[in-house]
Parts: structure tokens; C-alpha cells; sequence
């Protein structure tokens, strides 16, 4: 299983900065990426064409879609579909992202809808789960986590390609502060990530792959990726640079 080493840009770069960071990053790694990576960049909407020209002849890259609307074409002013993204070149998709959760007010049906469609219509699906700072210090990580799943899950068919789903922790609390979850932390969530996979999909969850989002710097790639049940990365800040994600992409 290689691991999924993902750059999130959010809502950063103008076109000619996103082709000159992609092309930066492969020319980076492109003698020293590991057999067992592959490197996955969402960059904005407007950058999907830029990227995709800059990774064309790259081995292990991949261009994703931070978001979609879960229906095939339709009356949804200023959403995108399934099939666009797919069209645009993009083999992968997030769903659930703490920011739509909690800034878009996303609920866990609708992110489970996204997750049956993206999957339906031929992307490869990164639900995207974990808890904020209140509701862990209430003791509350299992059942949120278990919640989000259970709900992001519910459509997916039992007979869904394992390497087309992977699961995202990253703990709100984590994401653009600086702070990391310690090995501990990660260790548990993501435990109990695969434990909720092994329900719901049996054998089959092994060879689904978990990542880790939260403050991952080159610094500290190497130390996460080396953790139980850690299959990848999420990054967001620390892989705007084509510097510092080349080094976490090669931890
Ligand atoms: P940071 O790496 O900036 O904490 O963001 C994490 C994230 O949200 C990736 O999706």
C-alpha cells in the first residue's frame, strides 16, 4: 500500500504561482520519491489545469478536488461536479473537511453523500473526520469520530475498492495552529479509525489507508509517518512551499 502524501492549498495561489510550485515539487522529488508514495496535490479550482500540466509526466503524482456537489449536473450556481473534476484530470476528492463542516456548516449526511457519489461516479474518496478542542476535553473523540464515520460511510458499497477510501483524521484543534497531536493521540484515533473500518468492511480495512492532517511540518513528517495505522498525510500550510512539502513528501 503506498502512502498518500496529500497537499491541501485551500483557497491560496493564482494560477502561475500553483504551476510554480507543482513544477518546483517535481523537479524536487522527482529522483528521490520513494517507491511506496504517491503524491496527491487539491489545489483550488481555478489552478486544477495549471497543476495537472505541471504533474503530467511525473510518476506517483495525482491531481484532486478539494470539494463537489453530490449530483451529476444541475440548477447549483456555483458548484461543481463529480464529472468536472474528473474531466479536469482529478482522480481523488475530499469530503467532510473540517472547514466545510465548520465553516459551510456541511452536516454528516450531506458528506456522506458526497463520499457515495465521488466514489460512485469514479473518484477515489478522502473522508475527512475528527473532533474540535471542546469536544475532546469532553471526553467525546470516540463518539464524534464513530459519528462522522458512521455517517460518511453509510453508502458506501461493501464491495468498494480499498485503496478508492481513505480516512482522514485530523483533529480541528490541530489544523493551522501549530499544534500537533503527539504520537499518543494519533496512535488512539487512529486505532479506533481502523477498528470502525473493520466493522463496516471486514479484512478489507486493512488495506484502507488512514492519513494524518494537523500542523504536519517537515520536521516532524518523518516521526507520523512512521506511527501505527498512519498511510499518509494531509498537509495544509507546510505544503504551499515546494521547500517544505519536497521534505515531507521524502520524511
Ligand atoms: P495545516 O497543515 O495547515 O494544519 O492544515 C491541515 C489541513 O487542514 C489539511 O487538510
Amino acid at each position: 500500500m503506498k502512502k498518500l502524501m496529500a497537499a491541501n492549498w485551500k483557497m491560496y495561489k493564482l494560477r502561475e504561482e500553483a504551476k510554480l510550485t507543482a513544477e518546483g515539487l517535481v523537479k524536487a522529488v522527482k529522483d528521490s520519491l520513494p517507491q511506496d508514495r504517491e503524491v496527491l496535490i487539491l489545489p483550488p479550482f481555478t489552478a486544477l489545469r495549471s497543476v495537472r500540466k505541471a504533474i503530467k509526466k511525473a510518476p506517483g503524482f495525482a491531481l484532486g478536488g478539494q470539494n463537489f456537489f453530490p449530483s451529476m449536473q444541475g440548477a447549483f450556481t456555483g458548484e461543481i461536479a463529480p464529472d468536472m473534476l474528473l474531466d479536469m484530470g482529478c482522480t481523488y476528492a475530499l469530503a467532510g473537511h473540517s472547514e466545510r463542516r465548520h465553516i459551510m456548516g456541511e452536516a454528516d449526511e450531506f458528506v456522506g453523500q458526497k463520499v457515495t457519489f465521488g466514489l460512485e461516479r469514479g473518484l477515489s474518496m478522502i473522508l475527512c473526520v475528527g473532533e474540535t478542542i471542546d469536544e475532546r476535553k469532553e471526553g467525546r473523540l470516540e463518539e464524534v469520530v464513530r459519528r462522522q464515520m458512521d455517517t460518511g460511510l453509510a453508502g458506501v458499497p461493501a464491495d468498494v475498492a480499498p485503496e478508492r477510501l481513505t480516512v482522514a483524521y485530523e483533529p480541528v484543534w490541530a489544523i493551522g495552529t501549530g499544534l500537533t497531536a503527539g504520537p499518543k493521540e494519533i496512535v488512539e484515533a487512529h486505532g479506533l479509525v481502523r477498528s470502525i473500518l473493520q466493522d463496516k468492511f471486514g479484512a478489507k480495512a486493512l488495506e484502507m489507508r488512514l492519513q494524518y492532517g494537523g500542523s504536519v511540518k517537515p520536521e516532524n513528517a518523518s516521526e507520523i509517518l512512521s506511527l501505527d495505522n498512519v498511510d499518509g498525510v494531509l498537509v495544509g500550510g507546510s505544503s504551499l512551499s515546494a521547500e517544505s512539502f519536497s521534505r515531507i513528501v521524502t520524511a
